[in-house]
């Protein structure tokens, strides 16, 4: 069930589009959906912002049932009849509690089938249980259930029960569509809700049991952004303690933000307000320094990333070292034992090993070998307005500070190109490219301007 709008949150999107740990809230609900049966026997209830859910999450092979009025969780599973008509059983999920795991849902499911059960409900135990519908059993010990009552149509002793409904169901699909023409919406909210069906089913003699699961933690839900924040923290956490018992440091780990697939290798060290994002892999014995945020990049061994340095698709080899204050846009693939320096951008080229761009510079679309310098204030100019052009630089060259280097260009390997000349003409191997103008020294200038005598205009 995902087609709420989550009024609580206050949002113009959707709810279940907001993201912890890194990603939408749906996506871990289908995830961990799609490790108990084939994306094909999974059907996502959606409606607020329905296009917007379905385009983030389409790719992910599950089926959409459009809720188009949202008029309860039990009107969510009247819409569902048609899709749900094959199936003998159902395993009902709650679109906005992403913690959940497989193996409680497995557990849910084995307790419905060896109780022989036509509805059953995952309960939790909550300290606080504000909020959440309270489960009336038949008798304190007893598996049974008489009524799910929610918070709002609760008396003060129900709500006193801190044994709550965490929104995860298991349901005999025929018994579910005999009888949901039961439930009505004479209820504060004016909506079906799904919880009634608990005492539908009860007086109809059909028996309804609650699971309780031992872990509370698994089934909090997103309905305040405190709880998403809440949720995000845990998840952020328990994805720095795996890497940690996996042999990586990471100081403060409070303070880093690291997504689920990310990979790190042993023995590196992650210091605090560092951010390791999407896909990105970092090899063994790394140092990663604070406030640097890698997106989708892939950190071989040995590489130090000085602190403030921003990726994204990026490539970095073994034993480079790169920053502070860099910043590797897509493309970029930084060679083995490679430097990259303070104030220097690059995108779409490769550095090769060895090669240095130590200080603020822009290589954009670049082929750079090995043992290179790049002198500090070196720009490549790929773009002439219209089209991007490629600079090629070989083996061995040395580029003086502040060169202009305007492509198409090809620096042939071991030249030379002097500091601050605007290069336009391939160069050839091993030569000494000038581009500037030559120096004037004018004589005498300044004594002339202080006694104010007026400089002749004539040149040296
Ligand atoms: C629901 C339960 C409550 C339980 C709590 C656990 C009901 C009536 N109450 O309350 O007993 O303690 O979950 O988290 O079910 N949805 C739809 N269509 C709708 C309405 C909701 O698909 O018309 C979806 C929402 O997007 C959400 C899920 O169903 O993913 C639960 O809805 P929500 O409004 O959050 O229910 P709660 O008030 O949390
Ligand atoms: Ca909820």
């Amino acid at each position: 069930m995902a087609a709420g709008k989550g009024t609580r949150l206050k949002s113009k999107h959707p709810k279940v589009l907001h993201e912890v740990g890194g990603k939408p809230i749906l996506a871990h609900v289908i995830a961990t959906a799609a490790k108990i049966v084939a994306p094909r026997d999974i059907f996502v209830i959606i409606g607020h912002e329905s296009a917007r859910v379905r385009e983030t999450l389409g790719g992910t092979g599950v089926n959409f049932v459009i809720q188009a009025e949202q008029r309860g969780t039990g009107h969510a599973l009247m819409v569902a009849r048609e899709a749900l008509a094959p199936y003998d059983q159902v395993i009902v999920l709650s679109g906005d509690a992403p913690l959940i795991t497989p193996e409680t849902i497995k557990h849910l499911s084995a307790f419905h089938a060896t109780q022989g059960a036509t509805m059953t409900l995952l309960s939790a135990e909550f300290a606080i249980p504000f909020g959440y519908g309270r489960v009336l059993r038949k008798s304190p010990r007893s598996p049974e259930v008489r009524a799910i009552i929610e918070e709002r149509s609760a008396n003060s002793a129900q709500r006193k029960i801190r044994e709550i409904n965490s929104g995860f169901y298991v349901f005999s699909v025929p018994a579910l569509y005999a009888l949901i023409g039961q439930l009505s919406t004479e209820n504060t909210h004016r909506e079906y809700y799904l919880t009634d069906m608990a005492g539908i089913f009860h007086r109809a003699r059909k028996k309804v049991v609650a699971f309780k699961t031992a872990d509370a933690d698994e089934v909090l839900g997103t309905n305040t952004r405190t709880e998403i924040v809440d949720l995000d923290a845990r998840l952020r956490l328990a994805k720095c303690r795996e890497l940690m018992a996996e042999g990586v440091t990471i100081f403060y780990p409070e303070a880093c933000v690291i997504d689920a697939d990310v990979v790190v290798g042993a023995d590196t060290v992650i210091e605090p307000f560092v951010q390791l994002l999407g896909k990105t892999k970092i090899g063994s014995d790394c140092r990663i320094c604070s406030y640097s945020v890698l997106k989708d990049s892939e950190v071989a061994d040995g590489v130090v990333i000085n602190p403030l340095t921003v990726t994204d698709n990026a490539q970095i080899g073994a034993g480079a070292i790169v920053g502070p204050y860099s910043r590797l846009r897509p493309g970029s693939e930084i060679g083995e034992n490679a430097r990259v320096g303070n104030f220097v951008e690059t995108k779409k080229m490769r550095l090769g090993r060895g090669s240095k761009a130590p200080h603020l510079t822009y290589l954009g679309d670049a082929e750079i070998g090995e043992g290179v310098n790049v002198g500090a204030g070196t720009i490549t100019c790929n773009y002439d307005g219209v089209h991007k052009h490629k600079t090629v630089i070989e083996d061995g060259v040395f580029v003086g500070s502040n060169s202009t280097l305007v492509a198409p260009l090809k620096i042939g390997h071991g030249a030379y190109i002097a500091a601050a000349s605007c290069i336009t003409e391939n160069v050839p191997a091993d030569a000494l490219a000038l581009g500037r103008a030559r120096q004037t020294a004018k004589e005498g200038w300044a004594t002339s301007k202080r006694a104010g005598r007026p400089n002749s205009e004539k040149r040296s």
